[in-house]
């Protein structure tokens, strides 16, 4: 499903001299025995996960079916980037089901919102809205905003239309929505933002673009299965843990994660959350981001090639994106193209990887570890968001960061309070 390759990765250690402290950390996820315990509820979630309400969000999705062409999701942060990784991926960027998935509720941009709202207008809408905490400031504007534009258009039916994923029992957006009437859907306590796309706050808005939340949480289940182990020669997701802490310990300060195709921007932005905000902390961590080939190599290429050598490249590479085309043969060849005529253009894609990978690791001498992942599918993209998860709670617990808080989001929050004169 998934693979691993580092011999490409420049490691100058081995990884196996890593295997009592990959146990040891193994053990704190798995047993709660570890900095910030109290979310480690995602480790067994695809085991344990509330199947009571898995099966009120496919109702969901059954009752509403024919009665909404755009779906609104409100959310911001780990309320947000999951699911739309997931949608881009798994249904292209123009899927052609009639089903449209607009996020907002993540931005501040006045333009943005007044630009959903004309383009909605005329649209049958149902809107998710999404937060943990029940008071994220851009997730509260949006919504507010989209709850009174649905309240125009739909009247007292509006309840009916709209979701609020939040806590189980307080906060002020359950508050909200209990005394609205609108359906409600958990967020549970011991799961952070960043680690919740298997929870409601991914599957509602999933099943309502009609992505095939079972698969995905089979393919959870079954990357749960393979890396609930400790031994390193087995366990690919802790390889890349390990890898990525020998890099660091090299000089290697920032990791581009790059992918090869546009649909795939998406994981890669819910990556730079998953590892970013999940490591950097007390001035430690690898610096996360991200470049789409051969797109971007058109622009970071050159620096990437020939700049300053202080990052690592992790290539996702999917093997079957699907809509495969021939490129055709043209009698005339005035652009002279036609020696790729007859071919395919996955074919092309991967000698542009294969090339790109010779070129940065043989030639730039920059450390290349490449994932290699069997298709866009939503089992594939389950199985691959745990392989994550593990790989970014070890790689943590390896560093000695709890993994499962960011402190130093508050601090650009309290600015902003100040001047915004928001009561205390
Ligand atoms: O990973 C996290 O915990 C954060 O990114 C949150 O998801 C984000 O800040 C949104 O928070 P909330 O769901 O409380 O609105």
């Amino acid at each position: 499903m998934i693979s691993l390759d580092l011999s490409n990765a420049k490691l100058k250690e081995d990884l196996s001299l890593w295997q009592e402290k990959v146990s040891k950390a193994h053990k704190d996820l798995h047993d709660k025995t570890g900095k910030g315990n109290d979310f480690v509820g995602w480790v067994k979630w695809p085991l344990e996960y509330d199947k009571e309400e898995f099966a009120r969000i496919l109702d969901v999705r059954k009752r509403m079916a024919g009665k909404y062409d755009t779906v609104l999701v409100c959310g911001i942060g780990g309320s947000y980037l999951g699911a739309r990784a997931a949608i881009e991926m798994i249904r292209g960027l123009y899927p052609d089901d009639g089903i449209e998935v607009i996020f907002v509720g993540n931005t501040f941009s006045y333009s943005y919102i007044s630009q959903v709202l004309n383009h909605i207008k005329n649209k049958e809408i149902v809107l998710n809205v999404i937060s943990k905490s029940g008071t994220t400031t851009e997730t509260s504007v949006s919504f507010r905003i989209f709850k009174h534009f649905m309240e125009e258009k739909y009247g007292e039916d509006a309840k009916n239309r709209i979701y609020a994923t939040t806590d189980k029992a307080r906060g002020t957006l359950k508050e909200l929505a209990d005394k609205e009437g609108y359906e409600t859907f958990v967020i549970p306590d011991d799961i952070g933002g960043r680690y919740s796309v298997f929870t409601a706050v991914g599957l509602l808005p999933l099943a309502l673009a009609n992505v095939d939340i079972e698969a995905l949480m089979k393919g959870s289940l079954d990357a749960y299965n393979d890396f609930n182990t400790d031994d390193l020669s087995k366990n690919t997701a802790y390889q890349y843990a390990v890898a990525r802490r020998i890099l660091d310990n090299q000089g290697y300060t920032a990791e581009y994660f790059v992918t090869y195709h546009l649909q795939l921007t998406m994981i890669a932005e819910w990556w730079k959350q998953l590892f970013g905000e999940s490591e950097g902390k007390e001035e430690k961590g690898i610096l996360p981001t991200s470049a789409c080939f051969t797109t971007d190599l058109h622009s970071l290429g050159q620096f990437i090639q020939e700049g300053r050598k202080t990052e690592f490249e992790t290539i996702l590479y999917v093997d079957d994106m699907g809509g495969d085309i021939d490129f055709p043969a043209d009698d005339q060849d005035l652009d002279h193209m036609n020696y790729l005529a007859g071919k395919k253009l996955s074919w092309v894609s991967e000698m542009a990887f294969e090339g790109t990978l010779s070129a940065h690791s043989d030639v730039g001498n920059n450390p290349n570890i490449v994932i290699r992942l069997k298709d866009n599918s939503a089992y594939s993209f389950g199985y691959m968001i745990y392989f994550f998860f593990a790989a970014c709670g070890m790689t943590c617990y390896l560093l000695d960061i709890n993994p499962f808080n960011q402190p130093g989001v508050e601090v650009y929050k309290k600015k902003m309070f100040n001047l915004l004169g928001k009561p205390e």
